[in-house]
């Protein structure tokens, strides 16, 4: 994706820093081990990529928000989310093994530093999971962001190649939601919050902007919305044929999300729209 990269370990600090300078309150951070297995062991890693990267961003700036993905896919030599059981044609992901080692990651992102920690693998039971072990190691202080509403969407897309993680047979519907379905992301919303998320998140964004409105209606906490790959990709594209305009499009879209009841988005514009609200206040 143009404008989208990866970054090493001893670059990303000086990235995260230009970012807290130009009004970018948080990041969220995806790791790419150099190795991966059936295990995901590259995900808990105590010198893992994310780990060292939270440390690095921590010291060079320390007010800035940093927020971790918590989930399997990328370590995983699958590409699932979670440890799968494959039997024939068929494989299952095993809901309990994999929570155990989602739990130990958030865990380890705690002990580098990380403010919040955001599992994105939609296992049942994962949040409770996660807050039982983050107080038992000492981190009570540490929040949960919970991907709580999180469809099997087709906008993952660009951000599946860029993390290389796609999965290697099958799809994520088991795991994920069906796009369809609005009742069942209150629900989600509703178990999470109960296993002790702190806040909750809708994914993808523009295309789901009812789930949005439903769920800080219905539960009025902090809601985040992911701006996710594919709809970056729509308008970057765009913009870069000369269709639309970037910069008025990218502020409406966003507009829109935070109409719809968004207390904050997540969006690869981020230092764009830094820029352009720092120009235009
Ligand atoms: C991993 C994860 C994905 C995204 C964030 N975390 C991909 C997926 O579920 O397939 C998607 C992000 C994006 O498209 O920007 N669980
Ligand atoms: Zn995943």
């Amino acid at each position: 994706m143009p404008g989208v990269h990866q970054y090493g370990e001893n670059e990303i600090a000086s990235i995260a820093q230009r970012a807290h300078e130009s009004g970018v309150q948080a990041v969220l951070l995806f790791g790419i081990p150099k190795s991966k297995d059936e295990q995901a062991s590259g995900a808990y890693a105590e010198n893992g990529v994310v780990q060292n990267a939270v440390r690095q961003i921590k010291k060079r700036a320390p007010d800035l928000t940093v927020i971790t993905d918590v989930c399997l896919c990328e370590y995983t030599s699958h590409g699932h989310c979670g440890v799968v059981r494959l039997d024939g044609e068929h494989f299952h992901v095993l809901n309990d093994e994999s929570v155990e080692l989602i739990a130990k990651t958030a865990v380890s992102h705690a002990a580098a530093g990380a403010d919040l920690v955001a599992p994105s693998d939609m296992m049942d039971g994962r949040i409770g999971a996660v807050r039982a072990t983050l107080d038992q190691a000492g981190f009570d202080q540490t929040g949960i962001m919970s991907y709580a509403a999180k469809f099997a969407s087709v906008f993952y897309g660009p951000f599946r190649d860029a993390a290389e993680s796609p999965p290697q047979f099958g799809d994520r519907r088991s795991y994920q939601m069906d796009p369809a379905n609005a009742d069942e992301a209150l629900r989600e919303v509703a178990l999470d919050l109960d296993e002790g998320a702190d806040m909750v998140m809708v994914k993808p964004a523009l295309p789901y902007l009812d789930i949005v409105r439903r769920v800080k209606k219905r539960f009025g906490v902090p809601t985040f919305a992911y701006q996710v790959s594919g709809e970056y990709a729509m308008l970057k594209a765009a913009a870069l044929n000369g269709w639309l305009d970037e910069r008025a499009c990218v502020i409406e879209a966003l507009t829109s999300i935070r109409r719809a009841g968004a207390d904050a988005v997540l969006t690869y514009f981020a230092l764009d729209v830094a820029k352009w609200l720092r120009e235009q206040s």
